[in-house]
């Protein structure tokens, strides 16, 4: 049977794995889609719009309004998460507050079937990086490559830390917390929780540069892509 040709790209947060995927996708010259941003963008805005983010009903009445997708600004361009054809700003969604929204609206049935026609249509011009939760397991369990990236809980937070200009130790307990709780949610919902796909190779990037998970990575896919 043919595959799709996507790299799957699951793993917790702050496991490296955004970097990696966007690292990977540039130098096989090919586009890079975060889902994860995709969830965000919608928390952000059910935040904004003051909606009850355990009432679905509501939240997708708001969210049909919003065209969702991955497009380039120009040819030459990068791609970029798009709201109603307006690029999402990346910085914003970063936010602790919008993490938890993402994570909370990310549970619903309903909300995840929304975003699977937006997540599969990324992948309809040819390869594709595309990094979350569920893509081996169930937006893309054909896809050509499948990788389950982690690091252990502490270095995550260290690095999550780290991205936002370090901190105390009491902050370091705190993102670590967070990240364990967002796990938790994660990893229990019922619908499409985050679990390694079978066929998934599990990169462990706790004691590895970024550039020497990315060469690891290149070398397994590059033949078939390029
Ligand atoms: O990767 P991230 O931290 O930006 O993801 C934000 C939230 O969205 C995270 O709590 C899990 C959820 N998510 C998901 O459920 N499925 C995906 N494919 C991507 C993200």
């Amino acid at each position: 049977m043919k595959k799709s040709t996507v790299i799957a790209m699951d793993g917790p947060a702050a496991s490296g794995k955004s970097t990696v995927a966007r690292l990977l996708a540039k130098k096989l010259s090919i586009p890079c889609v975060n889902t994860g941003s995709m969830y965000r963008a919608l928390g952000g805005l059910a935040l904004e719009k003051g909606l009850n983010l355990d009432e679905e009903a509501n939240l997708l009445a708001e969210f049909s309004k919003v065209e969702i997708c991955y497009g380039r600004r120009g040819l030459e361009g990068d791609y970029e998460l798009m709201l109603n054809a307006v690029a999402a700003d990346e910085q914003k969604l970063r936010s602790v507050e919008i993490a938890g929204a993402a994570s909370r609206i990310a549970r619903l049935r309903g909300i995840r079937a929304f975003l699977v026609q937006a997540q599969r249509a990324c992948a309809s011009a040819g390869w594709v990086v595309m990094e979350g939760r569920d893509i081996g397991t169930v937006i893309f369990p054909d896809a050509a490559y499948k990788f389950f990236v982690t690091a252990s809980p502490m270095v995550r937070a260290r690095r999550r830390m780290a991205e936002n200009g370090g901190g105390t130790q009491e902050e370091l307990e705190r993102t670590a917390a967070a990240i364990a709780e967002r796990d938790r949610q994660d990893a229990e919902r019922p619908v499409a929780p985050l679990k390694q796909a079978k066929d998934a190779i599990l990169v462990d990037t706790s004691d590895l540069t970024i550039e020497e998970v990315v060469n690891l990575l290149y070398y397994q896919v590059k033949e078939a892509v390029c």
